[in-house]
């Protein structure tokens, strides 16, 4: 499983925003969404190209598109402060969502919505989730996307725990990790250590 971390200093920097216990909520998702920018842009650095002609008001030249712009699939609650970043670089993308909570006690996800396309083969495939913990939500979601014909899942995210991206090679689910930070380790209560927090919560308040 192809696993890259995107540390460049700027995500560095803006991932330092959001690791700092005193950003406000309203920084915290002005700075995940810049972060999100830089890891969408390294995620479709090798995206194939569609091209055409088009005229420059100088010249003639060619231009480019995407040749086959990724279905954008936000994890709710934490992932939809993804959204927008991602669909501003990419406006042509279609988005469906998977909405997941996990279980305090047994950290398993708990599905409570789900609105994807009925078949995915042939598209690629970019879910959007800031944490990759235990890897359980993410593996949850991307087994929906297999079973639809996905084969080619990038998972966007802007941390992740050691023990997760361990379950995602496990699973031999097939997807690669973009993500701004492999962590140290998860805490007792299946938290990344030294992490964020809770990426909802700080985007959107506890519930
Ligand atoms: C968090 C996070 C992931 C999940 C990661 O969501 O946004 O979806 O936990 O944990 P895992 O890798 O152990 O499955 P949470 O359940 O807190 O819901 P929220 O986004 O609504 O806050």
């Amino acid at each position: 499983m192809d696993v890259q971390v995107v540390d460049h200093p700027l995500a560095k920097a803006r991932l330092s925003e959001l690791r700092d216990a005193r950003t406000d909520n309203a920084a915290f998702r002005a700075a995940l969404a810049d972060l999100t920018l830089m890891l969408i842009y390294e995620a479709t650095r090798d995206a194939p190209l569609a091209t055409a002609p088009l005229h420059t008001p100088v010249a003639r030249t060619v231009g480019y598109r995407l040749a086959n712009p990724p279905l954008l699939v936000p994890v709710l609650r934490a992932g939809l402060g993804m959204a927008d970043a991602a669909l501003g670089l990419m406006p042509e993308a279609q988005m469906g969502f998977v909405g997941l909570a996990r279980d305090e006690e047994t950290h398993r996800p708990v599905p409570y919505m789900e609105s994807l396309p009925a078949t995915l083969a042939g598209r690629p495939v970019f879910v959007l989730d800031p944490m990759l913990a235990t890897g359980g939500s993410m593996a949850h979601t991307i087994r929906l996307l297999t079973e639809r014909g996905a084969t080619d899942v990038t998972a966007i995210c802007v941390l992740a725990a050691p023990e997760g991206v361990a379950h995602l090679r496990d699973s031999g689910l097939p997807v690669r990790v973009i993500t701004a930070s492999i962590d140290e380790r998860l805490n007792d209560s299946a938290f990344i250590v030294p992490g964020l927090g809770d990426a909802g919560d700080r985007q959107f308040g506890a519930i």
